[in-house]
């Protein structure tokens, strides 16, 4: 039997990829399916909690029960859904795959094939809404009591430095619980299966065996029960 140790607790989980738009029928995008996010949004409502799946471009991840589903296109549109959810949230996952950038301009019409061959594609740099909302949280705007998770997809393996890689990166965005995949080589993206790391900020690491992104997220659960704070769940 599950446990039902996330009674009560309010949980916003993003998951799937951002698209970013070239023109009105082209975009950036990335190969996240959103199983992993949707996974997490179904065993964290079996196990009690009010979740809320703020989702990108997904395909085949599997509707799950009891959850509100807000769908967005963007980074821009995903962080202000997660922004203004996270304020009376007491969980937070950012299991989404964002574009780190967006085409400077989105063309209005179809791009043409020119004469000229290809033209180049200029890109900014999209807000870091994991990062965003660990600094929302010290400025207050978000409780200081909600529990914040990121993902990292880190290609290579353990010795080669994919576990280096996920603690730099949990110290720079600053949240309390990182979910380290090795992805490359057709893992984690788009796969049933999942491995990795959680890494604390309080410096604990433990491995999680290879299996389905359903155990996967039952052990990343496990994490996130120990860090609500007593009390919290009702
Ligand atoms: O969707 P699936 O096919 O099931 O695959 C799952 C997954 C591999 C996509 C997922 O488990 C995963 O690892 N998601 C994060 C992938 C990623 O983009 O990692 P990153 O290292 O680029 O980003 C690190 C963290 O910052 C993530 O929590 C990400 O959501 C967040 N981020 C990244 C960029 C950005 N502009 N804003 C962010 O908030």
């Amino acid at each position: 039997a599950l446990p039902y140790d996330l009674s009560g607790v309010r949980m916003v989980i993003s998951a799937g990829g951002t698209r970013e738009a070239l023109d009105p029928v082209r975009y950036l995008g990335n190969h996240s399916s959103g199983k992993q996010g949707y996974a997490l949004a179904r065993a964290a409502s079996q196990r009690g909690a009010r979740v809320t799946l703020v989702s990108g471009a997904t395909s085949d991840p599997g509707e799950p029960a009891s959850v509100e589903i807000v769908h967005v296109d963007s980074a821009r549109e995903m962080q202000s859904e997660m922004t203004t959810r996270a304020a009376d949230a007491d969980v937070v996952i950012m299991a989404a795959a964002v574009a780190d950038f967006r085409p400077t301009a989105v063309a209005g019409a179809k791009i043409k094939k020119g004469d000229d061959g290809p033209s180049p594609i200029h890109l900014d740099t999209n807000p870091d809404i994991l990062a965003g909302l660990v600094a929302d949280r010290a400025q207050g705007r978000i409780p200081r009591s909600t529990v914040i998770v990121g993902f990292a997809a880190e290609t290579g393996d353990a010795d080669g430095g994919v576990l280096d890689h996920g603690r730099a990166k949990l110290r720079r965005k600053g949240c309390d619980l990182l979910v380290v995949n090795a992805v490359g080589g057709g893992k984690a993206f788009g796969t049933e299966d999942n491995t990795g790391w959680l890494l604390t900020a309080d410096g604990r690491e433990t491995g999680l065996p290879f299996g389905s992104k359903t155990l996967m997220a039952s052990r990343i659960l496990d994490e996130v029960a120990a860090l609500v704070p007593d009390g919290q769940v009702p």
